[in-house]
């Protein structure tokens, strides 16, 4: 069983409770979301900013539950403090902006501090998969650079087997897209080319194309599947993220919100 925080053996259980005084920008970013109420997104989202220390060079992840980590964050930025991070993305660089918060590059850090972000799937061991967002290599550098990596999900994200809930993301140079394609599905997958809203080829940040990776029954080995991703000439980043979180941050609907270490 992975040890808490507070080093019991249970993972700890809490209630976290939003904050009503959000500055106007905070209150313009949240209605795009328009969360009906609380959900299990925003008590991790928020919980992952209480993490945040005063001073500490920060991970900016990116989703829809980080978007509530950029939210508490902001409300401190607005209050005063000194919030800096490094976005994993361009949609995420946006948002900080407006909220306050300092957008480092990373040739102004050597490390992070904390990093903060959401995930498709976690399983038992904090192996992942991620990418949903389409910001996967950006966000395993930053992940690689931080000294603690918090994980943010709603509790439906937490699985036995990877791979049973979400294709696995795998970010791949356009030019080589036939080829690529063609030696990932020798590795028992079904890979679909990602489009984006408009219709046409979805492009990452970094100017690359996605395939979308269904396993009719999972990954069995993701080590070794992350391995054999990365010996595929084209590929630029495989969504598996494995042995990069330090800790999982689970909210439920119903106002819990679990903190559990890696053990
Ligand atoms: C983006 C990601 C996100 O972290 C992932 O998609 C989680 O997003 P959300 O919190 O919206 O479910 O990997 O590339």
């Amino acid at each position: 069983m992975p040890k808490s925080c507070s080093g019991a053996l249970e993972p700890r259980t809490e209630r976290f409770q939003a904050s009503q005084s959000q500055p106007e920008s905070a209150k313009r970013h949240a209605d795009r979301y328009a969360p009906r109420s609380m959900d299990a997104k925003e008590i991790a989202g928020r919980r992952a900013a209480a993490e945040a220390q005063p001073g500490m060079l920060l991970g900016l992840g990116t989703g829809s539950t980080v978007h509530w980590t950029l939210q508490a964050l902001g409300e401190r930025a607005a209050r005063g403090e000194r919030v800096r991070g490094v976005p994993t993305s361009l949609d995420t660089e946006r948002k900080a902006r407006q909220l306050g918060i300092e957008i480092l590059r990373l040739d102004e850090v050597v490390a992070l501090d904390l990093a903060s972000d959401g995930a498709e799937e976690i399983d038992a061991r904090f192996r992942m998969i991620k990418g949903g967002g389409g910001a996967l290599r950006r966000e395993k550098v930053v992940a690689s650079l931080a000294r603690r990596v918090v994980i943010v999900v709603g509790a439906n994200k937490v699985v036995e087997r990877l791979g049973t809930t979400f294709a696995l993301p795998i970010e791949v140079v356009p030019f080589a897209l036939a080829p690529v394609a063609r030696r990932l599905a020798l590795l028992g997958c079904d890979p679909k080319l990602r489009l984006g809203k408009d219709g046409l080829e979805y492009r990452t940040d970094n100017g690359n194309a996605i395939l979308d990776c269904a396993f009719a029954h999972g990954i069995a080995d993701p080590e070794r599947l992350e391995r054999d991703i990365d010996a595929i000439p084209g590929v630029v980043e495989s969504g598996l993220f494995l042995g990069l979180a330090h800790a999982r941050v689970v909210g439920h609907d119903d106002g819990r919100c679990e903190v559990v270490e890696q053990a």
